[in-house]
């Protein structure tokens, strides 16, 4: 794993796009993988100005978003379609048949996670896989004790993470209490993964995921076991890191740094 310490979130944001951009200029039919959340706006707001800025291209990507709330049809506001189109689809040139988001509404939840999966083989596999962490060490929403081979299927939110979503919405009974989730073992099959973290509240679970034990119990812990993962932190998230200097050092050292 490779640790990113920056200043702050726009830092983060800008050094991940910059990640996203070196792929899709190499390789501009890069299949994306997309997570929502907080975490990732300005990450999204970054690509945008560069398309619109910099002519970066959306036109032959294909992306596969995360995961999506059972029950939240793709206009409500809180849906992660919704939210994907909002903050990043619109404003770029993806195709719209390019883009693959788990159907909260699906009439056979089983059968769609199945085509979910075949799908994302059929364009390739996942070049490069976007992620998040929750405050329990969760990727998408693989909660603790997810199995670390898991594929995608419905899950039940942890408490601690609707208590965390509740902000989204009008009251925390409003919060759905199942998700349809790529699975551990999906995730791991990208390519290459960034993770990307800001603020306190993350920082517990950061240090779990980089410097504790590998555990369903935090589930980015299986991210020590991916060789191409890049964690891109701000200072607040890295705060409980025990080797942070240390990292630091080695960015500061990698062949080619000014
Ligand atoms: P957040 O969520 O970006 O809103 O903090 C992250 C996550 O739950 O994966």
């Amino acid at each position: 794993m490779e640790i990113i310490i920056r200043d702050d979130y726009a830092s983060v944001s800008q050094q991940a796009a910059v990640a996203v951009a070196d792929l899709l200029r190499a390789q501009p039919q890069a299949v994306l993988g997309l997570a929502t959340g907080s975490t990732p706006l300005g990450l999204y707001q970054e690509l945008i100005r560069l398309h619109r800025e910099e002519n970066l291209d959306f036109s032959q990507v294909t992306t596969f978003n995360l995961d999506e709330y059972v029950g939240l049809a793709a206009d409500h506001p809180q849906s992660y379609h919704y939210f994907m189109h909002d903050n990043l689809f619109r404003h770029i040139n993806v195709p719209h048949e390019n883009i693959h988001i788990p159907d909260g509404t699906a009439s056979d939840y089983r059968a769609f996670c199945e085509s979910y999966e075949a799908r994302i083989e059929s364009c390739g596999g996942i070049d490069l896989q976007v992620l998040g962490i929750g405050s329990d060490g969760h990727i998408a929403f693989n909660e603790p004790g997810s199995s670390l081979a898991s594929r995608t299927r419905i899950k039940t939110l942890a408490r601690q993470t609707i208590d965390d979503n509740a902000r989204f919405f009008d009251s925390v009974d409003d919060v759905p209490i199942y998700a349809i989730t790529m699975g551990v073992g999906t995730i791991l099959d990208a390519r290459k993964i960034i993770l990307l973290a800001n603020g306190a509240n993350k920082a517990s679970a950061v240090a779990d995921a980089v410097e504790g034990p590998v555990t369903s119990m935090c589930t980015a812990s299986v991210l020590q076991n991916h060789p191409d993962t890049i964690f891109f932190l701000d200072t607040e998230a890295a705060d409980q890191l025990k080797m942070a200097d240390e990292y630091r050092w080695i960015q500061d050292n990698k062949p080619g740094a000014p």
